[in-house]
């Protein structure tokens, strides 16, 4: 098994109410693709008999552990899983649903690479098809928060898990960059048998207006962006040509 990426998925559960959201997006869709599927978290979600579901991510681990996911729940003759980039992975076949969950926009590293993953869902969408994605929102903290705001070293408990047999302490440290609009979130999970693992998560982000037009320059015009999840806290879009 491994560590990182069970921890990873033990800790990131999703926003509360995600899973309907995409049940809802995707239903009468008879083809989904998810990038950046991860550990598996929404692809039981997502398969339906008689869908054609695909996840890609470019994460040997989460993936690994995606594919035990499926087995385990029977459902790895309806999934296919591909280790791959969303910015540039070609699986010539197009698709009623590209789902990019779970901030998942926000794991890529710039607007560049932003505008090249958005192009490429675009271009895997059939005839009528749908992209859905959510993301924290980001704008008012944005225009409001100072730097100062968010202390470098100040340490946050994150979770409590059990992964490996052991129970894991996690606690998170963040550095905001406004000027580049990044967030590194530093992890270190603590286990009660003194195991120690430390990871780091990168999101560069956009503000809502900019989502929206990354979206339509990706060739996808009509967008329907709304405020919803957790405590409204979360942007949630469907895009089509
Ligand atoms: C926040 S996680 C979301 C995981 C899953 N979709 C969920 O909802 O639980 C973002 C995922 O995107 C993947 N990812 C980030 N950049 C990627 C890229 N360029 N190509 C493929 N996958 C990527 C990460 O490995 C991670 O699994």
């Amino acid at each position: 098994m491994d560590l990182r990426a069970a921890l990873y998925t033990a800790v990131h559960g999703g926003t509360t109410g995600d899973r309907g959201f995409y049940t809802d997006v995707c239903r009468g869709a008879r083809s989904v693709l998810e990038f950046g599927c991860g550990g598996g978290r929404l692809l039981g979600v997502l398969a339906g008999s008689e869908r054609r579901v695909v996840g890609v991510d470019h994460d040997e681990g989460l993936l690994a552990l995606a594919q035990t996911q499926l087995e385990q729940s029977g459902l790895s003759n309806r999934v296919t899983l591909r280790l791959d980039d969303m910015r540039r992975v070609d699986l010539g076949q197009r698709f009623d649903r590209v789902v990019l969950a779970f901030n998942g926009l926000w794991c890529l590293p710039d607007d560049t690479a932003v505008g090249e993953a958005l192009r490429n869902a675009a271009t895997h969408l059939a005839e009528g098809g749908r992209l859905a994605l959510d993301v924290y929102r980001v704008d008012a903290f944005h225009n409001d928060a100072q730097p100062d705001d968010v202390a470098a070293d100040a340490r946050h408990p994150v979770a409590t898990v059990e992964v490996d047999g052991t129970t894991w302490e996690v606690t998170e440290c963040s550095t905001w960059r406004p000027d580049r609009r990044e967030i590194e979130a530093r992890y270190t999970h603590e286990a009660a048998d003194g195991r120690t693992l430390t990871t780091t998560i990168e999101h560069h982000y956009l503000l809502e207006d900019e989502v929206v037009a990354a979206i339509q320059a990706a060739g996808l015009p009509h967008v329907h962006a709304r405020h919803g999840l957790a405590a409204d806290d979360s942007l949630l879009i469907e895009a089509w040509r």
